[in-house]
């Protein structure tokens, strides 16, 4: 949640910083600003998107070579003017960016407020720059070490970066829990919540770990701990390229990534998948075979989209490995105090690595000697590093807010884990298990074949744009695929839409059922698919419109439904792969029906780093 860029340099700051901001729009987007240097602090802020803060500066002299911005997703404080950021301190001379959460800021601004500290905006930013100035005033000290002293006091997440107009050559910026990456060019530095912002300038990066200081200048970064010891800046190469992050001809990121999926299922299979010499190689699943094979349960915690992919895996890695499952909201896991024994596994699931209901939800799990393995896309990101080991998904840079191609990237990267433990562990025949790999190894090929086949979705979507409420059914391993078609269409077109397993439906939610209401059934050959037939019928008897995704050639189930998404034959436990995408579409072209923003849905942001 938020975006923070900045940079110093002899580069002009503002059309780094203003490019930046668009790329990071995805993770908030209710107000923007910028804070330049030079001869002065000078602050521009607005409500609402990032091109209006940029309409809102036409014709200013922006002239400077160090500054910082920020792209917010408001916690403290409504959208506004006022609590846009940056935010600027009791004498006017520091400004702070700041993404994440000051739990104590309440009693913090109570200490402030009897000394007589007033404030303008309702965020806890503004609490924590004047906290900082105070700092500073009090041990007239430097900047940095009134940081490093309040530092110690905060409790919460931030990643924050301040500068101070009387010492314009210095940006100061510090992390815990919420992401920090600095790009590290000849005389200049570039600061962001990820790399996209900084890709076009350089690929050298180094990631800020929690409890770090930075101290930048045009030519030097100095990373310190709170204690003051100085660090090796541990400096990466980004394996990204630009074109990953742009829209590449596409109207929006959502359908590029949607599109991609063919590539990116492939790129996840790539070198790992071997089905002549029957092998799977996944490095940082290897070293914890022998744990995972032994252990007594195995728990997924994730978020969202990720949190529907483990229930998939749950039912694969029971059927194929069978281990014990279950799967966890993180956000429920590490509130409540859950049984963890040493050598439980942890697979934690997370698109951007940065989840902060997930991240703390696996430290726990860590504290308690579990042993934990993420399945993250960003590389590099913090599940990524807390992780003892796991698996990278290789999608790419998911920008679309609606996650997609990292669903289908999840579940191929935990089918191999769910294959290679089962082999390991004597639990599939040598048949099936060739099988299996055959039937993944087809998956690109048919997501393809399936992506060309797709132009009557928008028909179907401007068919049904003006329900009121959709129910989404299916059972095994379409279940879960039912739950993420649903949260798509409510994420993208804001129409009230529920998932439930089909056979639950006579349990309640059949009630709803009249002539106004659609059914999505995912309804593909599987082991329950005449339980699904039946439950179809069940719907058509109430007079319900029934959509349903079906298998090639399935003439009957075709013929009893209102409107079909036909997807290749494949063995059910790879099918959720094909079977998700026409509801990704169709949630999508329903959301262009509506003329809603697909990439930027209302209150959402990408990376959600608040608990
Ligand atoms: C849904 C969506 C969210 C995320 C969730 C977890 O389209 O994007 O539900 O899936 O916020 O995010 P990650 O996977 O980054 O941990």
């Amino acid at each position: 949640m938020c975006g923070i860029v900045a940079y110093i340099g002899p580069r002009e700051a503002y059309p780094v910083i203003l490019k930046g901001l668009k790329r990071l729009e995805y993770r908030g987007y209710d107000s923007a600003g910028i804070a330049l240097l030079n001869g002065g602090l000078k602050v521009y802020k607005k409500k609402g998107r990032v091109s209006e803060l940029e309409d809102s500066l036409l014709g200013k002299d922006l002239h400077a070579n160090i500054g910082i911005g920020h792209t917010r997703w408001a916690t403290h404080g409504e959208p506004s003017d006022t609590n846009a950021h940056p935010q600027t301190s009791a004498s006017g001379k520091l400004a702070i960016i700041h993404n994440g959460i000051i739990e104590n800021y309440s009693q913090l601004k109570q200490e402030l407020t009897k000394k007589g500290y007033k404030f303008n905006s309702e965020t806890d930013t503004e609490v924590l720059l004047n906290f900082i100035e105070d700092i500073q005033k009090n041990n007239e000290c430097s900047l940095e070490e009134a940081v490093r002293i309040g530092l110690k006091r905060v409790v919460g997440a931030y990643v924050i970066v301040l500068v101070d107009q009387e010492h314009p050559d210095t940006l100061i910026a510090a992390r815990k829990g919420s992401p920090l990456v600095i790009g590290v060019g000849k005389g200049e530095h570039f600061l962001a919540s990820d790399a996209s912002p900084i890709i076009e300038y350089t690929k050298e990066v180094v990631y800020v770990n929690d409890y770090e200081l930075a101290i930048i200048k045009a030519d030097e970064l100095i990373l310190k701990n709170l204690g003051n010891d100085k660090l090796t800046p541990y400096i990466t190469k980004l394996d990204m390229e630009l074109a990953a992050i742009e829209k590449g001809g596409y109207d929006h990121f959502m359908l590029k990534e949607i599109f991609e999926q063919p590539n990116t299922i492939y790129d996840c299979l790539r070198g790992r998948l071997d089905v002549e010499a029957g092998t799977i190689t996944m490095k940082g699943i290897e070293e914890y075979a022998e744990q995972i094979m032994n252990a007594s349960r195995i728990v997924m915690v994730a978020c969202g989209t990720s949190w529907h992919a483990g229930l998939v895996a749950e039912y694969i890695f029971e059927e194929l490995c069978r281990i014990n499952v279950e799967v966890e909201y993180a956000s429920e896991f590490r509130y409540r105090n859950p049984v963890i024994n040493k050598g439980d596994v942890i697979i934690a699931i997370s698109q951007s690595g940065e989840t902060a209901d997930t991240l703390v939800a696996i430290e726990n799990a860590k504290s308690k000697d579990a042993i934990i393995l993420g399945v993250v896309n960003v590389v590099g990101s913090s599940i990524a590093r807390v992780s003892h080991g796991g698996a990278y998904t290789h999608a790419g840079p998911e920008i679309g807010v609606a996650s997609t191609k990292a669903f289908t990237a999840q579940l191929a990267v935990l089918t191999m884990i769910a294959l290679k433990i089962a082999r390991k562990k004597d639990t599939i025949s040598e048949e099936r298990y060739r099988h299996l790999l055959e039937e993944l190894h087809a998956i690109p090929e048919k997501v393809f074949k399936l992506l060309e086949s797709i132009e009557h979705i928008k028909e179907i979507a401007e068919k049904y744009k003006n329900a009121r409420d959709f129910l989404y059914l299916g059972r095994g391993y379409n279940f879960p695929v039912a739950l993420e078609g649903a949260l798509k269409l409510k994420e993208i077109s804001y129409i009230h839409a529920e998932g439930y397993p089909a056979a639950e439906m006579k349990h309640g939610p059949i009630a709803l059922v009249d002539e106004n209401l659609p059914v999505v059934f995912v309804a593909t050959k599987d082991a329950h698919h005449h339980k699904v037939v039946s439950n179809i019928q069940e719907i058509k008897a109430r007079k319900g419109k029934v959509l349903a995704v079906v298998t090639e050639g399935d003439e009957t189930t075709i013929g009893l439904c209102d409107d079909v998404f036909v997807v290749p034959e494949a063995d059910e436990i790879v099918a959720p792969m094909l079977n998700v995408i026409p509801l990704q579409l169709l949630a999508y072209y329903i959301g262009i029906a509506k003329n809603y923003d697909v990439d930027k849905p209302r209150n959402l942001a990408k990376s959600v780093t608040v608990e």
